[in-house]
């Protein structure tokens, strides 16, 4: 499925898949990388990177997404997603990526992921639906 892919979408899997080779994942082996295409024209990865209280690990998604703001400041806005893995399954961005990723994101920013029948990809309104959005009267 993926040599149908726009080049674009295609290199920012490569460059997810590229990430995952420096994933921290001792506990679980399921290694994870994310590139996130910046408005700024700028790719940003990141991994998923465990910790023996498991609790603490962060996603790979999440790890792009901080250190994207962290190096450019809070005004950035991601214009596409890409998430791979080396363990040959699916993997879409768990629920508290996804909230996460709502901060910065276009709403039809097109997310690329692993599923059961090749790579896909929706609009990150689709992959999130409903976030929350906070904002009091
Ligand atoms: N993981 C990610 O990196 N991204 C996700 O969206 C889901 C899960 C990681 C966290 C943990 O290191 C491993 O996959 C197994 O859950």
């Amino acid at each position: 499925m993926t040599n149908s892919l726009q080049p674009a979408l295609q290199s920012l899997l490569e460059s997810a898949q590229k990430a995952a080779e420096h994933s921290y994942s001792p506990y679980s082996k399921f290694r994870v990388g994310a590139a996130l295409r910046l408005s700024n024209g700028e790719v940003i990865t990141g991994t998923n990177v465990e910790n023996a209280s498991f609790s603490v690990t962060i996603c790979a998604e999440r790890a792009a997404l901080v250190r994207a703001v962290s190096q450019f400041g809070p005004g950035i806005r991601i214009q596409a997603v890409a998430v791979a893995n080396l363990n040959g399954l699916p993997s879409p961005p768990c629920g508290a990526c996804r909230q996460m990723l709502a901060e910065f994101i276009e709403p039809g920013a097109p997310v690329a992921f692993p599923s059961a029948s090749g790579i896909r990809i929706m609009p990150f309104n689709e992959v999130l639906p409903e976030g929350f959005e906070f904002k009091l009267k």
